[in-house]
């Protein structure tokens, strides 16, 4: 091996055991030194105030909520001078998140397969050509005769479950008493992370509590028994308008827990929203309705039915929550991060001091070094600094002279 050699191996590893260190300019200059500690001071309260306790960076955060809902409703209403029970108003009966209790019902009794003259002024017509050309279909399928109603007027003739259904007529009320049914609701949640199991309510919640307790945000907030009518308050509909159209609520239990604190301070908060509002002002599909049938058949063995056009509204149970605990991996993280962004007000301070201070050059000259290369004439070097990111373009003559904006001129 040459001894050149040697040497450029031997300059690798003493180059590469050094250490380097960053010399700095200080500025005795009170502006710049306000600005400097002020931008500082924001940076710590924003993440001490923001960061750290608002946003409680310090700890890690599921979203994952798991979630059981059970609910129960409860109540009598009177309609069409009958009893109605829960078995018959709420759709479908296993008390699942999503239920319906239905408000108002136009029922077509007795109906069978056969032929019948269409129920709505659509299907009008004079002569059976009137009925081959339509497209439209309602409550069977149109044979293209025009033949005479039940009462009197013509209408196309169709093949389906007769009579027809007339949902035209339509003079019935609501069930009023629908605004006083109650909906229990249970809910179980676990937070997977920290394995962690809340429910709704207390375990220590007394039977008489239980049966008697109203949901209210103010007076009862750990309530789960919600009344009808004070939901649709919540969320400002009127219950005569929702109970003939129907629609859709949605009652959201929202659990945001900070599991640094007692297990027992997990609780849920409920809010209400009409989930179908943006369709309110549409001209067409308004509210919420659907159609079921109960069937029968006769001794002589033809099969009927009943058809239900129910207006319901559709409650659902949205369960969302976040919960969070201390862990020392984001709070290394978000501290090492607001060390660093302190460091950011030395960009805002470059700038003022190298830009639109008194004395700028000056500054310049003493905060950048420049590399020197000894040519004749006049050369420009441009100088960056890493650090701050900062820019200066310095014209310097041949014999090391700095050409400042005064002046005079400082040599090196
Ligand atoms: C609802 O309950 C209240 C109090 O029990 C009663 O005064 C009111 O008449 C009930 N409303 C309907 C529509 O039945």
């Amino acid at each position: 091996m040459s001894c050149q050699k040697r040497s450029k191996v031997l300059s690798f590893f003493t180059d590469f055991f050094t250490y380097e260190t960053t010399k700095s300019v200080v500025v005795k200059s009170w502006s710049v030194g306000i600005i400097n500690r002020i931008v500082q001071l924001l940076i710590i309260v924003y993440f001490i105030g923001w960061v750290f306790l608002h946003e409680k960076a310090y700890q890690n955060i599921d979203t994952g909520i798991e979630s059981a809902v059970m609910t129960k409703v409860k109540g009598f209403g009177l309609y069409n001078n009958q009893v109605m029970d829960v078995a018959d108003y709420v759709v479908p009966t296993q008390g699942a998140s999503v239920f319906c209790i239905i408000t108002k019902l136009i029922v077509s009794e007795n109906q069978t397969q056969s032929f019948c003259a269409e129920s709505s002024k659509k299907f009008e017509c004079v002569s059976d050509s009137d009925c081959s050309s339509l497209s439209v279909l309602e409550n069977g399928i149109l044979t293209g005769k025009c033949v005479e109603g039940p009462r009197g007027e013509k209408r196309c003739e169709i093949r389906g479950w007769c009579p027809a259904e007339d949902d035209t007529i339509n003079t019935v009320s609501p069930m009023k008493e629908a605004e006083n049914f109650t909906i229990f609701i249970k809910n179980s949640i676990r937070f997977p992370m920290f394995n962690v199991t809340r429910g709704n309510f207390p375990s220590n919640i007394d039977e008489k509590y239980i049966k008697t307790c109203k949901y209210d945000p103010v007076h009862n907030p750990s309530c789960p028994i919600f009344r009808v009518g004070d939901i649709l308050k919540y969320t400002n509909e009127s219950f005569n308008t929702i109970a003939s159209t129907g629609g859709e609520i949605g009652i959201n239990v929202g659990w945001v827990c900070d599991l640094d604190q007692s297990e027992e301070e997990c609780k849920p908060s409920y809010s209400f929203t009409r989930l179908d509002d943006v369709f309110q002002d549409n001209k067409v599909s308004k509210g919420y309705n659907f159609r079921f049938a109960k069937y029968f058949r006769s001794p002589d063995g033809t099969e009927y039915r009943t058809l239900h056009k129910a207006f319901a509204i559709r409650f659902d149970i949205l369960v969302s929550g976040k919960a969070g605990k201390f862990n020392a991996v984001p709070t290394v993280i978000n501290v090492v991060a607001a060390f660093t962004s302190v460091g950011l007000g030395t960009v805002l301070c470059d700038l003022i001091l190298l830009n639109f201070l008194k004395g700028a050059e000056q500054y310049k000259a003493k905060k950048f070094e420049e590399v020197r290369k000894r040519s004749p004439g006049h050369m420009t070097t441009v100088v960056q600094s890493l650090e701050s990111g900062a820019l200066a373009v310095m014209t310097m003559d041949t014999e090391c002279c700095l050409v400042t904006a005064g002046d005079h001129c400082s040599h090196l």
